[in-house]
């Protein structure tokens, strides 16, 4: 019989549920997103965060079951995000999770949102073990060799900003609106990305470590000279500048992905993350998996971003593995998938990169 679950995830701005089923079927799935409730204030607030999630968490259930066309009764087991994240949202999830598994007498599987990411292309595509996966968005920032639900080896990842934190960073400086990832590459169509020289950060250290600070910190630098010859930026100045800084961020995710695969040549190269999204970042990355031979997969979009239907399969997956959790679950703001790796330092302002 094909298991199905209820996934649960509030670990950022998006409140989420969704039904799956263990044969792949995606049943339904709801995402709720807060970005107007935050738009003033330039980032992501946790406090506003959590208290949007516990208001509409139970709405999103009710939901995503509703969509379904099941109920409580027909669910197999009840999958949540239990970190890493902003911790008074993750704590909303596990809550409503414990309270739902209690009262319906079902089995509790606590989710690293990571692994929720890290296996989507297995429930998009049905892929088989080890590939590759590069998760880019506004939080997260890594490379990791996946050999299994729990079997995940860390290559590299960012030591400061996540590429996606960059792209917004870079848009709040052009005076672009946010989300600023989508902003930022319409104005790099029109732009020259060789009129300025920006810096290629970290590609001169071996490994898949990565970097995207400098770079915005080069591209305010930029903009405030062109600010003090010529008194401000013209719309070619800016598309120049976005088309510069998206081809940097390009470069050094094709380069430390190119030595991703030549360290791992698994099969595939998978992708997740908003900036995934990226039509430039994209064709440099499926470059470089044709180059390595390697099949290129980035899940559709709305199952890249955050959402609910990769908790429920990550939690169908670890079920299957034998993982149950209890009452004690806890919500973790911090929780690496691969244990064994250095810790990674600095939370930005999408919360912990983990
Ligand atoms: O995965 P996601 O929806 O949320 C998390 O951060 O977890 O990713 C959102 C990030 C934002 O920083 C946004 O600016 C970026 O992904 N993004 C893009 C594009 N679309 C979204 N970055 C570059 N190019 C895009 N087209
Ligand atoms: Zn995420």
């Amino acid at each position: 019989m094909t298991l199905t679950f209820l996934g649960i995830e509030s670990s950022c701005d998006d409140t989420a549920a969704a039904v799956v089923c263990g044969d792949r079927r995606i049943l339904s799935s709801v995402v709720a997103g807060q970005t107007a409730l935050h738009a003033d204030y330039g980032g992501v607030v946790p406090e506003i965060a959590a208290r949007a999630h516990a208001e509409k968490l139970d709405l999103c259930v009710e939901a995503a079951l509703g969509e379904s066309g099941l109920t409580l009764r027909d669910i197999d087991g009840i999958a949540v995000t239990a970190g890493p994240g902003l911790i008074g949202g993750v704590m909303s999830g596990v809550m409503l999770a414990k309270g739902l598994a209690a009262g319906a007498g079902l089995p509790l599987v606590g989710v690293n949102h990571l692994a929720g990411h890290a296996l989507t292309p297995r429930l998009t595509d049905g892929i088989g073990y080890p590939y590759l996966m590069l998760l880019v968005s506004g939080g997260h920032c890594q490379f990791l060799r996946v050999d299994g639900p729990d079997g995940f080896t860390r290559l590299g990842g960012t030591i400061d900003d996540a590429p996606g934190e960059a792209f917004d960073k870079v848009a709040k400086l052009l005076g672009l609106p946010q989300p600023g990832g989508p902003a930022v590459e319409a104005e790099a169509r029109d732009g020259d990305p060789k009129r300025f020289t920006l810096p290629r950060p970290l590609l001169d250290r071996a490994g898949c470590d990565m970097s995207f600070s400098g770079l915005k910190t080069a591209v305010l630098r930029a903009r405030d000279d062109l600010v003090a010859t010529q008194g401000g930026l013209t719309h070619q100045d800016r598309a120049d500048l976005c088309a510069g800084f998206q081809a940097a961020v390009a470069d050094v995710l094709a380069e430390k992905t190119r030595r991703a695969l030549s360290a791992q040549p698994v099969p595939v190269l998978a992708v997740a993350g908003g900036v995934a999204a990226n039509g430039a970042i994209r064709a440099a990355l499926e470059a470089v998996a044709a180059e390595a031979g390697a099949r290129f997969l980035a899940p559709p979009l709305k199952l890249c971003t955050d959402n609910a239907a990769m908790i429920a399969w990550a939690g169908i997956e670890a079920f299957r593995l034998g993982q149950r959790d209890g009452m004690d679950l806890a919500a973790r703001p911090r929780w690496p998938l691969d244990q064994k790796a250095t810790p990674m330092l600095g939370a930005g302002k999408r919360g912990a990169k983990a």
